[in-house]
């Protein structure tokens, strides 16, 4: 084999991912970005897992998986892991590449619909990384609330954004947005945020206390 082609094969090899995402994003405008994410920022949006909890986690627009192995390495057991994911070409790679993760090939703003059976379960977190300001205002807010619906009192969804401001406007509904991390160490770098609802911790606790009175 000559050095050019041994050298073509190793750099496809090593780059496996970043092509197969700029392939999809050449074919699909739901991308958004121009890169997967980095596994510096895939870890820190994964930090926000509680693995004691036993609740299964959701993850949306999943892209090659950065995010889903990081998921995975916080020691979530692969069924207990939701994606859902838009393009069928992202899909069906993540069900070969993830075996026993449960890939939902969908549309994550059709959230009950898209969720089908799997509508009522209450996750730990969410993991977004939907390039959430390609869409309308109104339709973030509508999908922010739908997930921590599904979500346990105070538990947060997860979400980067390249821009200095939060995806989903503060004040727009019932949640509190929080700055997460700046993740430097990105391309490019991006900021990452928490969307929750902490007033319902007391609530929660308040009506426990009442029940045990
Ligand atoms: C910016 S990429 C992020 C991919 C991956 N999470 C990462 O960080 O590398 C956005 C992903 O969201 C997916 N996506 C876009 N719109 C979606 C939707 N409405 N429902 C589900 N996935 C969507 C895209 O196909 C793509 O995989």
């Amino acid at each position: 084999m000559s050095a050019v082609a041994a050298l073509k094969g190793y750099l496809s090899r090593r780059f496996d991912e970043e092509l197969r995402f700029i392939r999809v994003r050449q074919e699909s405008p739901n991308v958004g970005a121009i890169l997967p994410s980095g596994n510096v920022m895939a870890r820190k949006m994964a930090s926000v897992v509680d693995p004691s909890s036993g609740l299964p986690v959701l993850e949306i627009g999943p892209g090659t998986g950065v995010m889903t192995r990081a998921i995975l390495e916080r020691g979530i057991p692969p069924e207990r892991l939701f994606l859902i994911e838009l393009s069928t070409t992202f899909a069906c790679r993540l069900r070969v590449d993830f075996p026993g993760v449960n890939v939902i090939q969908g549309d994550a703003f059709e959230l009950s619909r898209t969720l089908g059976e799997y509508s009522g379960i209450t996750f730990d977190c969410v993991i977004s990384g939907l390039p959430l300001l390609s869409f309308p205002v109104e339709k973030r807010i509508a999908l922010i609330e739908g997930l921590l619906d599904r979500l346990p009192p105070g538990r947060p969804v997860v979400q980067f954004s390249y821009q200095p401001f939060s995806p989903v406007p503060p004040g727009g509904g019932d949640y509190k947005v929080e700055v997460f991390r700046y993740v430097l160490r990105n391309i490019p770098p991006a900021k990452t945020w928490l969307y929750r609802r902490p007033w319902q911790v007391a609530k929660a606790a308040a009506l426990a206390a009442a029940a045990a009175a």
